[in-house]
């Protein structure tokens, strides 16, 4: 599959694009400067013995991908896609950003529509088939290719067949996927991971991560 990865150039974006690449897609990282993707997209490529890994323009990639990831910081979530509402009309919007504001107590800060994939909806409108996901799943576990994930992927989104496709993409990762339900959902994803990040600090650790238990018996995958 190809997967364009907004802000691929950095921490997130890169680690799974590695991953991603690994398993076979065809990559197009994106970023607000064509020679610093390509610059990626080529040291990215040596890690992996020359694997499809190209470097792009945001909207270029966005245009080009059949998935496309957005990897940015949450300050410049909004700006970015009202940029990009024509290429990412009828696509697969896998959102992975969290809203955190590290000075403040109440660390998960979401914007107005309830969560960043919901604002990554309200901006794009309805043609665009927002899933939200990856949230803990953190760059440096990704990055670190001879260990598996140890995790968990929850996602949500209002459109089954893009949950269908991100599901499959995600689980190519080497994580289990599993649907949360609807796009309402993903303040309470992303939310998480602002406890991972307090219990990182509480116990010292760097690698707290998410799995749910006690799904095994049902029968609804
Ligand atoms: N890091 C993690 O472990 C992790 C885990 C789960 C989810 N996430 C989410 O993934 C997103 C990216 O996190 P990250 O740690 O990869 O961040 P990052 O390395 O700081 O930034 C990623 C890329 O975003 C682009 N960017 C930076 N500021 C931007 C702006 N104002 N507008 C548009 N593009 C901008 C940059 O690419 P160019 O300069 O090349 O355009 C940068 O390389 C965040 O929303 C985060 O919540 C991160």
């Amino acid at each position: 599959m190809d997967v364009a990865i907004l802000g691929g150039t950095g921490k997130e974006g890169s680690g799974l694009a590695l991953r991603w690449a690994r398993a076979g897609h065809r990559i197009l990282i994106g970023s607000r400067d064509r020679e610093r993707a390509r610059t990626r997209a080529r040291e990215l490529a040596a890690h992996l013995d020359g694997a499809a890994i190209a470097g792009l323009t945001n909207e270029e990639a966005a245009r080009a991908g059949e998935v496309v990831v957005v990897a940015v910081p949450h300050a410049g979530h909004r700006a970015l896609l009202e940029g990009l509402r024509d290429p990412l009309r009828g696509k697969v919007v896998l959102d992975t950003v969290v809203p955190l504001d590290f000075g403040a107590p109440r660390l998960y800060a979401p914007p107005p529509e309830g969560s960043a994939a919901e604002e990554a909806q309200a901006v794009l409108g309805p043609e665009a088939r927002v899933v939200a996901a990856l949230h803990q799943i953190a760059a440096h576990e990704l990055k670190a290719l001879d260990h598996p994930l140890d995790a968990d992927a929850p996602l949500c989104g209002d459109d089954p067949e893009a949950k269908r496709v991100a599901a499959g993409l995600i689980e190519s990762l080497g994580v289990r996927a599993l649907d949360a339900g609807p796009l309402a959902m993903a303040s309470v994803l992303e939310g998480l991971t602002a406890l991972l990040v307090r219990l990182n600090r509480r116990y010292k650790v760097k690698g707290a991560g998410l799995r749910i238990t006690g799904l095994e018996a049902g029968s609804g995958r």
